[in-house]
């Protein structure tokens, strides 16, 4: 599918690897739709970006705040004429916190809450809302395709670290319903893929201690550095472009395996 003239549902997409991915799409054409809790980057993003992109404030843990973000962007595609070709669900957190703690105290279960309700029921609640306008759109090309899913897990799907069980938990979520995704949803035309990065350069990974990345950095094979967003964003261009990408989940990561511990 080609992205240009086409819109896509971006959540996260006023930060980090989402909004490398919305700049990527826009470059190509796309009208990008940005789904995030931060209004204020969003807004600047959208001045930036021009009217090919909108920005809806929405919380993904809220089914309702998804509902209104969704009627708007159905809205503004009935004004564009740029019907829906994808949705790529990026919004994330991160909250590293070992299950028994030095305490002999519990992971409080909120924290679990907090990660998988954003990471998970976050990600599966836009992707259920997005798809009755997915479905509907008119079939596109030889194979009749209408659009894609794409979700972001992590390494931490394969290969989590000590402290990152309620993380590890969403990430290995969302790779284990892609093939299942992707079968429920091909008799429309969609398809559902996931990219599991490693370490990226990000508003997230910013905020890891120097001895956190340089351990990661360590472990890793070739390239030895972060990834870039762009790098990220490049992929999901390609997994638009590429139709023959379903069902499977995709690692961007060097090579790179995560330790136990750093
Ligand atoms: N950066 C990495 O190294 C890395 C590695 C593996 C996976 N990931 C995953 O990639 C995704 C994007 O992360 P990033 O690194 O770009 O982080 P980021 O912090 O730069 O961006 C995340 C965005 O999600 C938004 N967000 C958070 N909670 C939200 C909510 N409840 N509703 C709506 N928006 C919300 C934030 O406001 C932010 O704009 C996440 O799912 C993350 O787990 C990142």
């Amino acid at each position: 599918m080609k992205p240009e003239n086409r819109t896509f549902i971006i959540s996260g997409g006023a930060s980090g690897l989402a909004l490398a991915t919305a700049r990527e799409l826009h470059s190509a054409g796309a009208y990008v739709s940005l789904l995030d809790l931060n209004a204020e980057s969003g807004s600047q993003i959208t001045s930036e970006l021009g009217p090919r992109s909108k920005f809806f404030e929405t919380d993904v843990s809220s089914t309702g705040s998804i509902a209104a973000a969704i009627a708007g962007t159905v809205s503004w595609v009935r004004e564009t004429g740029a019907e829906v070709g994808g949705v790529v669900a990026g919004a994330g957190v991160g909250l590293p916190g070992l299950i028994l703690g030095k305490g002999n105290e519990p992971l409080p279960i909120e924290s679990i809450d907090f990660v998988l309700n954003i990471n998970l029921r976050g990600t599966l609640d836009l992707i259920r809302q997005s798809l009755p306008l997915m479905a509907t759109v008119k079939p596109d090309g030889p194979d009749g395709e209408r659009g894609v899913i794409i979700m972001i897990a992590s390494s931490a799907a394969f290969d989590g670290q000590m402290g990152q069980v309620a993380y590890a938990a969403s990430k290995g979520a969302v790779a284990s319903l892609t093939l299942p995704l992707a079968r429920d949803l091909s008799k429309y035309g969609i398809r559902a893929v996931t990219i599991a990065p490693a370490l990226f350069e990000s508003n997230m990974t910013k905020m890891m201690s120097g001895k956190v990345k340089l351990g990661l950095e360590k472990a890793m094979e070739f390239p030895k550095r972060a990834g870039q967003p762009e790098e990220f964003a490049k992929l999901v261009r390609t997994t638009v472009e590429n139709s023959m990408l379903n069902g499977t989940v995709l690692r961007l990561d060097g090579a790179m395996r995560m330790p136990a511990r750093l």
